[in-house]
């Protein structure tokens, strides 16, 4: 049979989970096929297995010889806030003379001082500046990416926001999938009014970004590519002291719900305020951060479809010792993803190995856990296990080829980069 592209004699690192999240010694499993091959057609994974059985049944004019190096599915980047102008760059140096990331953003800095510049941006040139950063993730290995908005909290910013998201996914090689974030901080205007932007958020924006993607989906032509119902559309909020409480948390989020979104939520970044919970009962398809998630919201997260998404990037930017415990959460059978939370403030990171690598060291997962983490589980965490984060048969060939014949050296190495090729769809990107 025809292919259009075969590589094989690789370290086929595949990530098969058949059809659900890893769990416990699942996540330990890499799937490693030795002189393993990979064959695609139509931009499609239509076979994965040892070299010679791939290479008896499919023939290609494109074959390639991947000298034992490892080849991995494409890194999936489940939290991002690409989208946004300017830098933080004084509250860099703010912190590191000790300044605390909440006073600062009570203080109308961090988040607010980001909305402020994203504000003033014109949408060509949050499309400029996020297109560089995005650019970055490509050559590190990420084939698709969650972006949020959130730094607009106005309405028309928002959604400035959104057609930036919408316009970089037409024409980035990074296939793009919008969250909505009005509910990331308290806007000026609404200073001491949180309740009031709630309103506005549940009763002007919902509705409206509900309005948005009933004719984006609609009319296929506005945005240029093939915007299917198939692509999900997250509303996410970030439940936390000096943001949202856990009761608008919860307004915004089953607002979302009843107009047909799907969940994420920023929930125990510093403080509990039971937003775990409330997350996983309303079925989010994940919860991020969770460095204070307690033992009984642990073993509820266990038992649910929900993904835990670790942020280790965050720790590591804030200079501190202390991380979410994801060995406990493995250990407990929670499905964790791991990602960079890539933004202004928290994390100036757009590296995914780099998270791996902070993940294995400081939070001890092990680097297959790692890899699973920010390859299949991710996918999950972005509603895209069917479609994305692994090489099987019928997924789409996002694919990595590395400098490296083990893959152990991913997350061994840190600040450099160990990508060699990255294919997306079946597309020679870099
Ligand atoms: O995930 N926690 C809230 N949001 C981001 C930080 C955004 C920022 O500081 O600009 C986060 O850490
Ligand atoms: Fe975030």
């Amino acid at each position: 049979m025809k292919s259009e592209l075969i590589i094989h004699n690789a370290q086929l690192v595949t990530c098969t989970s058949n059809g659900k999240p890893k769990r416990r010694a699942e996540m330990r499993d890499v799937g490693l096929i030795k002189n393993g091959a990979v064959a695609v057609a139509g931009g499609k994974i239509i076979s994965v297995g040892k070299s010679e059985e791939v290479l008896r049944e499919f023939e290609s004019e494109n074959t390639i010889d991947a000298n034992e190096r490892v080849v991995s599915p494409g890194f999936v980047e489940c939290h991002t806030h690409i989208v946004f102008a300017g830098n933080r760059l004084n509250e860099f140096e703010l912190k590191i003379k000790g300044a605390d990331y909440l006073e600062i953003l009570q203080n109308g800095g961090g988040i607010i001082s980001t909305v402020r510049q994203t504000r003033e941006a014109s949408l060509a040139d949050l499309i400029e500046q996020s297109r560089k950063r995005l650019d970055k993730m490509l050559s590190l290995g990420v084939t698709t990416a969650e972006v949020k908005t959130g730094y607009g909290l106005d309405t028309a910013t928002e959604f400035k926001m959104l057609e930036a998201i919408l316009e970089l996914d037409g024409f980035h090689p990074i296939e793009l999938l919008p969250t909505f974030l009005p509910a990331h901080a308290v806007p000026p205007e609404f200073e001491g009014k949180s309740d009031e932007y709630v309103d506005l958020i549940c009763g002007e924006m919902l509705p409206k970004l509900r309005d948005f993607r009933d004719f984006v989906y609609i009319d296929v032509d506005r945005v240029n590519f093939d915007y299917t119902k198939n692509k999900p559309f997250f509303v996410d909020v970030f439940c936390e002291r000096n943001a949202f409480d856990l009761e608008q948390s919860r307004k915004v989020l089953e607002t979302a719900k009843n107009l047909g979104f799907k969940l994420k939520a920023h929930v125990d970044e510093f403080t509990n305020l039971g937003g775990a919970r409330m997350a996983i009962e309303l079925g989010a398809t994940s919860i991020d951060h969770l460095d204070a998630i307690s033992s009984p919201e642990i073993a509820l997260l266990a038992e649910s479809e929900t993904i835990g998404v670790v942020t280790p990037t965050v720790n590591f930017n804030f200079g501190s010792a202390e991380f979410a415990d994801a060995r406990k959460f493995i250990d407990a059978g929670c499905a964790v993803a791991l990602s960079t939370d890539y933004n202004p403030g928290s994390a100036p990171c757009p590296s995914l190995p780099n998270a791996m690598a902070i993940a294995c060291r400081y939070q001890k997962l092990l680097p297959s856990e790692a890899f699973n983490a920010a390859t299949v589980n991710a996918a999950f965490a972005v509603a895209q296990g069917e479609k994305i984060g692994s090489l099987e048969a019928g997924k789409q060939a996002d694919i990595l080829i590395f400098d490296t014949k083990d893959f152990r050296e991913i997350a061994y190495e840190f600040g450099g980069n160990l990508i060699e090729t990255v294919i997306k769809q079946g597309e020679f990107i870099n």
